[in-house]
């Protein structure tokens, strides 16, 4: 039987690894890194160093992600499609590189749990029957957790509920439900489409490293400077992540 980790390394802060996650790494045969092309190539790097740091007598398995369809009308059935061809890919990547009784790895960007397909991809390969696989999931500190931490402040108010939401899904309903939403995956500053202005916004990107940029404030106020600092990080990285928690300002 082979057996893969799926392991998160945190969101950016090699300093954010787990024991138990750095434990797991010491562990591993094979490590399988995902090759998502240049716009991606800092997050391939910061993985690279991660092995290089923690990992000994390891072999490194580097695939080329194929390329998913971003503007399909379908965006459900696109990604399932992209799933189906990553699983395939990935089977024949263990079925080559992976011997009976080796374990390897993948890492997992932040948490495995959170918008992160590596989980769903993995069920994948094991319900195609092809390779005989045992999995194990290693926790890691997620891109909100770093958030909250960065700004000070928790998730929730005192026992409210916390919604986590995406970019494409964001809307003025979701603060009929909760007074705090965390967005992730927003490419195109969603928050420029809500309507309410009794909204506190804390904004961070590049979490947890060199280049973490924090604002925060009423979102009237602040829109404006986040969308600037946005465009002026990406143009010079080429590439951005960032996140948010908004949250409703309690009636007066
Ligand atoms: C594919 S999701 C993966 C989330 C990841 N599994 C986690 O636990 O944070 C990628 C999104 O996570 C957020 N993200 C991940 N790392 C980040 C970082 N260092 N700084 C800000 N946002 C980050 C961004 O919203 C980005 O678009």
């Amino acid at each position: 039987m082979r057996k893969m980790k799926l392991i998160g390394i945190g969101a950016g802060d090699p300093e954010h690894l787990t024991l138990q996650a750095i434990e797991a790494l010491r562990s591993v045969d094979v490590v399988f890194l995902t090759d998502k092309g240049p716009e991606s190539a800092d997050l391939l790097s910061a993985r690279q160093a991660i092995c290089d740091r923690y990992m000994r007598h390891h072999r490194t398995v580097t695939l080329e992600d194929p390329p998913r369809e971003r503007n399909a009308a379908d965006y459900e059935g696109a990604v399932r499609a992209w799933h189906e061809e990553r699983a395939i890919l990935y089977e024949e990547s263990i079925e080559r590189h992976l011997a009976d009784g080796e374990c390897g790895a993948f890492l997992v960007w932040g948490d495995p749990s959170l918008y992160d397909s590596a989980l769903r991809i993995m069920d994948a390969v094991i319900a195609r029957g092809r390779v005989e696989l045992d999995h194990e999931i290693i926790p890691g500190i997620s891109s909100i957790q770093v958030l909250a931490a960065r700004h000070k402040i928790s998730l929730h108010e005192i026992g409210e509920p916390v919604k986590v939401t995406t970019g494409r899904k964001l809307s003025d309903r979701d603060f009929d439900s909760a007074a705090s939403v965390v967005v992730l995956l927003d490419g195109r500053c969603a928050f420029d489409r809500l309507e309410r202005r009794d909204l506190i916004i804390y904004w961070g990107a590049y979490l947890g490293t060199q280049d973490e940029i924090l604002i925060s404030g009423p979102l009237a106020d602040v829109a404006g400077r986040i969308r600037e600092a946005r465009a002026r990080a990406r143009e010079r990285k080429g590439w951005i992540m960032d996140t948010y928690l908004l949250r409703r300002r309690p009636a007066p």
